[in-house]
This record gives structure tokens, C-alpha cells and sequence, in this order.
């Protein structure tokens, strides 16, 4: 059961339209946090706030793009002027899933490989791909208390992936 740890407190999650970003900002919700919804999916960042709302929570979506140095600037402002505080930033955007230029990246590949998907599941001891929900869990974690003697450490979260 979530308490609400974080209740006066203000996160903000980057890559929050879907995935990871999108359970991490609802754990926050969860745990009482003001939640700042930043991706470039605006409908997706309103669907969400909307959720967070309706489930007694308090968010706010801002339209960003992270490639983009005077958007970040904005988004922070954005929530520094909107909630008077920042304390929690999960820079979670990202795109990944290829080693290649991503002009080469063919549609067929893109983000949906069967073949690659097989492969990589085949390599994770636990036998399947997480769910988003169970990498948020650990971010939440980590920016919680309860990881208050936790500096700088790289944390393997991949099913045992990394070190079987
Ligand atoms: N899933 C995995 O196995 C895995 C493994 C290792 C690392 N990661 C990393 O973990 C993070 C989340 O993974 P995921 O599986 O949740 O990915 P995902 O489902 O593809 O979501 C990626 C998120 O990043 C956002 N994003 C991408 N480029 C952005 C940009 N330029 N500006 C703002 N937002 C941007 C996307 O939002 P918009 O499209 O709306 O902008 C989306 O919300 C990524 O950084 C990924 O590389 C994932």
C-alpha cells in the first residue's frame, strides 16, 4: 500500500505520456505529489492529468521537447511558478532500441521487432520483458526515504539481465 510520502512535494516526470514515465508519474500521484507531465504528446499528457486528477491527485501537463534546451528552461519555470518548488526530477525521456543511425531505423523495425524481442526476453533470466509499472517502482524508491543512505549507484533493474 502507497502512503502518501511525497504529499507537499513536487515531481516531475519527462517521457510521461506513456511507459515508464507515464506509471512512475501515477505512483507519485499516489504518494500525494504534485505531478509535472512533460513529453511532446500533448493529448497523451492531458489523458493522464485528467486520470491523476479524477483519482484525487494534483498534475500539471506541459508540452516539452528535451532535445530542446529553451523548452526544458520553460517546462521548469512552468512548475517552479505553477507549484513554487521543484524536488523531484525523473528525466526518464528517451528513445532507444537500435544500434544504428536512427535514419537507417525501418519502419518494420521501429519500437515492434518480434525477432528482437525474442532474443533480448531469451537473455532475461526472469523470462519476460518488466512491465512498465515494475521500473517505476524502483525509481520511486530510489526517491523515496526509505533510499535515504543511497548515492550515485547505478541500480540493475532488468530481471536479472545484467548479472543473472
Ligand atoms: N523499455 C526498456 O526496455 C528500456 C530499457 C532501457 C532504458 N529505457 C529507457 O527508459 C526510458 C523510458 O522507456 P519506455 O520503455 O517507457 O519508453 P517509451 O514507452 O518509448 O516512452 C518514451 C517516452 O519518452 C518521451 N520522449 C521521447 N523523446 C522525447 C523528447 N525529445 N522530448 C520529450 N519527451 C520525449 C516520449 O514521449 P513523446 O513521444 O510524447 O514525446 C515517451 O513518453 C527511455 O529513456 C528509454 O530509453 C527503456
Amino acid at each position: 500500500m502507497i502512503t502518501k510520502q511525497f504529499a507537499g512535494k513536487v515531481a516531475l516526470v519527462t517521457g510521461a505520456s506513456q511507459g515508464i514515465g507515464a506509471a512512475t508519474a501515477r505512483l507519485f500521484a499516489q504518494a500525494g505529489a504534485a505531478g509535472v507531465l512533460a513529453s511532446r504528446n500533448e493529448e497523451e499528457l492531458a489523458r493522464l492529468m485528467e486520470e491523476i486528477k479524477a483519482s484525487g491527485g494534483e498534475a500539471m501537463a506541459v508540452k516539452t521537447d528535451v532535445a530542446d534546451a529553451a523548452s526544458v528552461e520553460r517546462l521548469v519555470r512552468r512548475a517552479v511558478e505553477t507549484y513554487g518548488r521543484l524536488d523531484i526530477a525523473v528525466n526518464n525521456a528517451g528513445i532507444g532500441g537500435g544500434n544504428m543511425p536512427l535514419v537507417k531505423v525501418s519502419n518494420e523495425r521501429w519500437m515492434s521487432d518480434e525477432q528482437t524481442r525474442q532474443r533480448i526476453t531469451g537473455g532475461i533470466p526472469m523470462g519476460h520483458l518488466a512491465d512498465p509499472s515494475e521500473i517505476a517502482e524502483a525509481i520511486f524508491w530510489l526517491c523515496s526515504d526509505a533510499a535515504s543512505y543511497v548515492t550515485g549507484v547505478t541500480l540493475p533493474v532488468d530481471g536479472g539481465y545484467v548479472v543473472p
